[in-house]
């Protein structure tokens, strides 16, 4: 009798789950029709592929994949089925002309680390407002009145890495030079004490980050949530100070404290700390790891680095010897070394891909893409193409010089509602720090490990250990006594 119970479970499970794609009606009130899943396979029962994704360099997984089922594939990750975009029609679909179908989504332990109004974890009304806000602190017009202290930052950067003799982490370093850029784009000139607090904290947030969830006191990842709270507690003290002082500031908490719109609606303080928190976690590893890329690349190519030299040692020059400081219009008129900047964006794919959920069941040529199923536009499966790019995997910065990139094609800083507001500021920190480093300093690379290490974003391996030295001294050389 047991056994003919559960045979009938098993049986009404198979029914509901076979119907399921069918039961469902699609947002626009389009039936979802008998489409079929998209070809791919789920792997094992729970774990899906998860291990074949992780056991290996996932940008291999998903090419096996595309060569194998094409620009549209399923697959089972992390417990969650899911959809691989590999074309750039596809992407744009999802990404820019269908996006109201899609959400972001984020692992909730993330969200509680970073803070839930943090507006890449939202969709509609909320977000299009916080983006409006954090898009204008990083407009052209306010980002140009950033470049001399963006230069200092460099400059001082440089001269304590080119003293010191010592081997230094160049991506660690560039974190600590994209964080500083991060603070003076969101306060202005922020109290050294609280600089310095926020930075100890949120190190530790970042090193949690990727941490495993547990509830167990001590770990990485509950010191991160701890962190995050005493950083919610420094940005109310910053907040308050400056609505004491009622300073009215173009920056980006200005933008925040200043909002009200024409309900009379503000951003409340919780919001503010998230979306600060949530702008420095988006600026500091994705800037901090082109920099490192294109340091490597220039190593790699001497004829290259002179090239860019011989570009920079011009604007130098007319800057009265660097006397002045750089212009935006200087900075716009840089155009191997903006070419040098488009093509490691495109070769290192610093975020090879993004993650958003279909909010209703979906039907994209044909295939289903079901409600709840996460779907992943794999940006640098495109930059890899060689339909796109021609010999991809070779570092080749001309391909940019005549020819714009196919439409959606080329997404560096993503596409749609959520593309990356902070690209045009990312840009400019990058290209005066190359500007100083290059008409002043000479580096080297230490140790001869190749490859791509991610943490999760793709760095070179170890960081990329190297040494500095002002141009007009020698290397200085490690003395045996
Ligand atoms: C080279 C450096 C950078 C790269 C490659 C990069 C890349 C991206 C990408 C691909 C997205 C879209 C993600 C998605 O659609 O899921 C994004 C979003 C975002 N980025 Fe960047 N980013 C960089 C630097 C910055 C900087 C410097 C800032 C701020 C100062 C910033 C702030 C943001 C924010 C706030 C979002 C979320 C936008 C939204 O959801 O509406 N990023 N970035």
């Amino acid at each position: 009798m047991e056994t003919v119970s559960i045979l009938l479970y098993v049986i009404l499970f198979l029914s509901v789950l076979v119907s399921y794609p069918f039961l469902r009606k699609q947002k626009r009130g389009v039936p979802v029709k008998r489409f079929k899943l998209p070809p791919g396979s789920m792997g094992w029962p729970y774990i899906g592929e998860t291990l074949q994704l992780y056991s290996q360099d996932p940008n291999i997984f998903f090419l096996t994949k595309q060569k194998r089922y094409g620009e549209i594939f399923k697959s089972h990750i992390l417990g969650c089925p899911c959809v691989m975009l590999a074309s750039p029609e596809a992407v744009r679909f999802v990404l820019v002309t269908h996006a109201d179908l899609f959400k972001p989504t984020y692992p909730k332990s993330k969200e509680k680390m970073i803070g839930p109004s943090a507006l890449f974890f939202h969709q509609g009304e909320y977000h299009t407002r916080l983006r409006k806000l954090v898009q204008s602190s990083l407009a052209p017009d306010t980002i140009t009145k950033l470049i001399a202290d963006i230069e200092d930052i460099a400059v001082s950067a440089l001269e304590s890495w080119g003293g010191s003799g010592q081997v230094i982490n160049t991506f660690y370093e560039m974190k600590k030079f994209s964080f500083d850029v991060g603070i003076l784009s969101i306060f202005g000139h922020l109290d050294r004490g609280y600089k310095e607090k926020l930075e100890e904290n949120y190190r530790i947030v970042d090193q949690g980050y990727n941490s495993f969830p547990t509830n167990i006191p001590g770990t990485a990842y509950q010191k991160a949530l701890l962190a995050s709270k005493r950083l919610n507690q420094i940005l109310g003290e910053i907040i308050y100070e400056r609505k004491e002082k009622g300073l009215v500031e173009k920056d980006l908490l200005g933008h925040l404290l200043n909002f009200k719109d024409e309900k009379g609606q503000t951003v409340t303080e919780d919001q503010i700390a998230d979306n600060i928190i949530g702008v420095l976690f988006a600026a500091q590893d994705t800037t901090a790891s082109v920099i490192t890329w294109i340091l490597k690349f220039l190593h790699d190519d001497q004829k290259l680095l002179e090239a860019v030299k011989t570009e920079q040692k011009a604007i130098y020059e007319s800057n009265n010897g660097g006397k002045s400081p750089l212009t935006w219009a200087q900075t716009r008129s840089m155009p191997l070394t903006y070419r040098v900047l488009l093509e490691s964006l495109r070769m290192a794919s610093i975020i090879s891909f993004t993650f958003r959920e279909a909010v209703v069941d979906v039907e994209y040529k044909g295939y289903l893409i079901p409600k709840g199923w996460k779907v992943m536009p794999l940006f640098r499966n495109i930059h890899h193409n060689p339909e796109f790019f021609s010999d991809p995997h070779n570092f080749d910065p001309s391909r940019f010089e005549q020819i714009a990139p196919k439409p959606n094609t080329f997404m560096p800083f993503g596409n749609g509602v959520h593309a990356c507001p902070g690209n045009k500021l990312a840009k400019l920190e990058t290209l005066i720090l190359i500007h100083h480093l290059v008409t002043k300093f000479r580096w080297e690379v230490v140790g001869s490990q190749s490859g791509i290490q991610y943490g999760p974003f793709p760095v070179p391996q170890q960081g990329l250990p190297a040494k500095f030295w002002k141009e007009s001294s020698s290397p200085i050389q490690d003395v045996c006594p």
